[in-house]
């Protein structure tokens, strides 16, 4: 919360025929992060890319991993996608509606080696994270719906980063907030790191750009220019 912000370009609006060549680009672009959107066609409309996927990208990049699970059985997969061996793992709270499984599944990947994170949708109540604070590295604000890039930032998301960011200062001050969907350097970077977000998602606002390595750094600057003085 308010320090160096970070970019995790989403690899979901890059060439899936030329992945390794997006990769090289991103790692000269001065990417932080490389997010990975996992979609099942059942939790969420669109269907993407799985487990095979993320073990090939692990064996290829020393960046650090961010593998985004929109899928709807968590519990029966976890264990593919950790053999791949990513840095932070976000599950869906509505896919885990049992509370005692959902801390099991959150504690499971940290003993795994990875990095737990929660997400929810953006209609999901933002005090359903409440009771999962102390268990997670990372809080994922969805500012779209799931299910594809290049949507448009739903405004007010920036008030659940808030409330995020607060309940962290409480409970887990070293708590990452992350925020996904429709973050552009003009604006919407700026309305999230106001409020505490420190990892921003940027998938067309990166793969469109004519020069990506500028729309990362513009991203970062815009993000970091809006956190509050003296922070
Ligand atoms: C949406 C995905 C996002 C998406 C972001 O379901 O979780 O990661 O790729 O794309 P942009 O930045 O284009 O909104
Ligand atoms: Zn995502």
């Amino acid at each position: 919360m308010f320090g160096e912000v970070k970019i995790a370009p989403s690899i979901l609006s890059g060439n899936f025929m030329d992945m390794e060549r997006d990769i090289r680009m991103l790692e000269a672009a001065g990417a932080d992060i490389i997010h990975v959107d996992v979609m099942d066609g059942h939790f969420v409309p669109n269907l993407t890319i799985g487990v095979p996927f993320v073990k090939q990208l692990r064996a290829i990049t020393q960046l650090p991993i961010d593998v985004h699970l929109m899928i709807s059985n968590p519990l029966e997969q976890i264990d593919w996608y950790l053999d791949a061996q990513p840095d932070y793992v976000s599950v869906h709270i509505e896919a885990v509606p049992d509370e005692d499984q959902l801390h099991g599944l959150l504690r499971h990947i940290r003993k795994r080696g990875a990095h737990p994170v929660l997400t929810l949708k953006p209609d999901m109540p933002i005090e359903a994270l409440d009771p999962f604070i102390e268990d997670v590295d990372m809080i994922l604000v969805m500012s779209v719906y799931p299910g594809f890039s290049g949507q448009s930032y739903i405004e007010g998301s920036e008030d659940r980063v808030g409330y995020v960011a607060r309940l962290a200062a409480q409970r887990n001050p070293n708590l990452l907030i992350e925020v996904d969907g429709g973050v552009n350097a003009d604006r919407t970077a700026g309305l999230v790191c106001a409020q505490g977000a420190d990892v921003l998602v940027a998938g067309s606002g990166v793969f469109a750009a004519s020069d990506p390595a500028a729309a990362v750094s513009a991203i970062r600057v815009a993000g970091e220019a809006a956190q509050p003085a003296g922070e």
